[in-house]
């Protein structure tokens, strides 16, 4: 259990994280990527009970990206798989653990089974009130943007009507605060596409530790240098 952090220094609201190394972490075992997805999907199943225990607030995983369709089919096809499976099985744990579940990502190219599965998961969870996991999914942070501005522009929403706040209820994310925290594993140091405007004002926190690795006591040490942070929002 988290216990470093100095009292006055409050937990962050919204928790971001790249989940990134799983490849990495297979390739050095000798195993398929795909076997270092799955074990990827073990680390999201820990964490995210960890966050719950934490009472954070919101959690937003990048579980792929809009880009990651680059990738050679059948280990896109495999991360799919999994993700089904993830929902499958985990969907009535979170829901009883009082989940709210969400996703943020463009529908084009996911399937109409995942789909629905997705919005079951969603509606099913809907009312719950203690963390909301956010799964990012086919997402890219300039697609949401363009998303944004698409819309706005649907709506016929006169130019000196938009401002910043008026821009965010656009967003994928609209009812949501900012990301105060934002996570990466594996050692790289680039946000890839990952909630551009929502991390405006976040701290960032980079780990060599590869996803797959990733445990309690290694959030524990990304909140603990958050908690020693100076968020100074342009002030003093
Ligand atoms: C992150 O791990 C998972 C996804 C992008 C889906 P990677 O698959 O990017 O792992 P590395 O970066 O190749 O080690
Ligand atoms: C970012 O990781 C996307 C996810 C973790 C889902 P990548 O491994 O795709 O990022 P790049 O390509 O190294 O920037
Ligand atoms: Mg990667």
């Amino acid at each position: 259990m988290y216990v470093n952090m100095p009292e006055t220094s409050p937990l962050p609201r919204h928790i971001a994280i790249i989940m990134d190394g799983n490849g990495r972490w297979a390739t050095q075992r000798g195993l398929t990527r795909l076997e270092g997805h799955h074990a990827g999907f073990k680390t999201v199943h820990s964490v995210v009970k960890y966050l719950g225990e934490l009472k954070i607030d919101y959690a937003t995983l990048y579980a792929f990206s809009a880009e990651n369709w680059n990738r050679p089919k059948e280990e896109v096809s495999g991360i799919f798989r999994l993700l089904n499976q993830f929902i499958d099985k985990e969907t009535a744990d979170l829901h009883k653990n009082n989940v709210r579940i969400r996703w943020l990502g463009r529908e084009e190219h996911l399937s109409a089974a995942l789909l629905a599965k997705m919005n079951r998961a969603v509606s099913l969870t809907g009312g719950n009130t203690g963390l909301t996991l956010c799964l990012a999914l086919n997402y890219g942070g300039q697609q949401e943007i363009v998303d944004a501005a698409k819309r706005l522009v649907a709506d016929k929403i006169a130019p000196e009507l938009i401002d910043e706040r008026l821009f965010q209820s656009y967003l994928y994310t609209a009812d949501m605060p900012g990301v105060d925290l934002l996570i990466r594993t594996a050692n790289e140091l680039r946000i890839s596409n990952f909630l551009l405007w929502q991390s405006a004002y976040a701290e960032f926190y980079f780990t060599p530790v590869l996803w797959p690795d990733f445990n309690r006591e290694d959030l524990d040490h990304a909140l603990e240098a958050y908690s020693r942070r100076n968020r100074r929002f342009g002030g003093l």
